[in-house]
């Protein structure tokens, strides 16, 4: 991805939660000259990888599939002494059939909530024990409501729901065509991105990024060291 684009991506993403009135912690507005003042009081942030992130897979089809994020608290399974919180949270934008690759976690279990704007589309399997899609009818809990669901059933959520997606289920998720950007937050057990996502097709998590422009904001792996 171009560096251009990465900064397009995050100036529109400030704007569409503006259009909700969700407000993202002061760091997200942090530039590259702020953060070059930060000392070790900004580890936390360092450290558990909060902030901006947007990912095409390294596949170079954004608008088809890609993910913007960004992470607002998480724990760190590696420094648990240091980090002991149990709990994250992250508010995305999903754009009208932009696909967010299916993949399921081992150990976090997250809930998927249509904070705002179009509606969200997720296709569930349950995992089997070769890693692959299952065809295997399981359970769903939407806000609460437990229900039946079918292996490769669509949810559709409108504005205000969830739902929670346990470890081993699989998951793909997109904005639903003819109703606007989705704006999904999430709240999870840790993440780990380096050891808990599995992909169904093989992706890269990170986007290689070409430098045509000076970054508006770092992305959470694109911080200096403290001062
Ligand atoms: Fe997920």
């Amino acid at each position: 991805m171009k560096r251009s684009e990465i900064n397009a991506y995050i100036t529109e993403a400030i704007e569409l939660f503006n259009s909700i009135s969700f407000k993202l912690p002061l760091f997200a507005y942090w530039t590259p000259e702020d953060w070059a003042t930060k000392g070790v009081e900004a580890d936390e942030i360092r450290d558990n990888a909060l902030g901006w992130d947007i990912t095409d897979y390294a596949e170079g089809r954004y608008s088809e599939i890609g993910l913007l994020l960004f992470t607002i608290r998480n724990g760190n399974y590696h420094r648990r002494e240091i980090y002991p919180k149990g709990y994250a949270e992250k508010i995305m934008i999903v754009k009208e059939n932009q696909i967010c690759p299916m993949h399921y976690h081992w150990k976090k279990r997250e809930d998927i909530i249509n904070r705002g704007g179009g509606n969200l589309v997720l296709e569930l399997y349950e995992a089997d024990a070769e890693e692959g899609l299952s065809e295997n009818d399981f359970h769903i809990s939407v806000d609460g409501i437990k229900k039946d669901c079918r292996s490769g059933e669509t949810v559709i959520l409108v504005p205000g729901e969830s739902i929670c997606l346990e470890p081993f289920i699989y998951h793909k998720f997109y904005g639903e065509p003819g109703k606007g950007s989705v704006i999904v937050g999430e709240v999870s057990g840790v993440n780990d991105d380096e050891n808990d996502n599995r992909f169904l097709k093989p992706l890269k998590r990170f986007p290689k990024i070409i430098e045509d422009e000076e970054p508006l904001h770092y992305l959470c792996n694109e911080y200096p060291s403290a001062k």
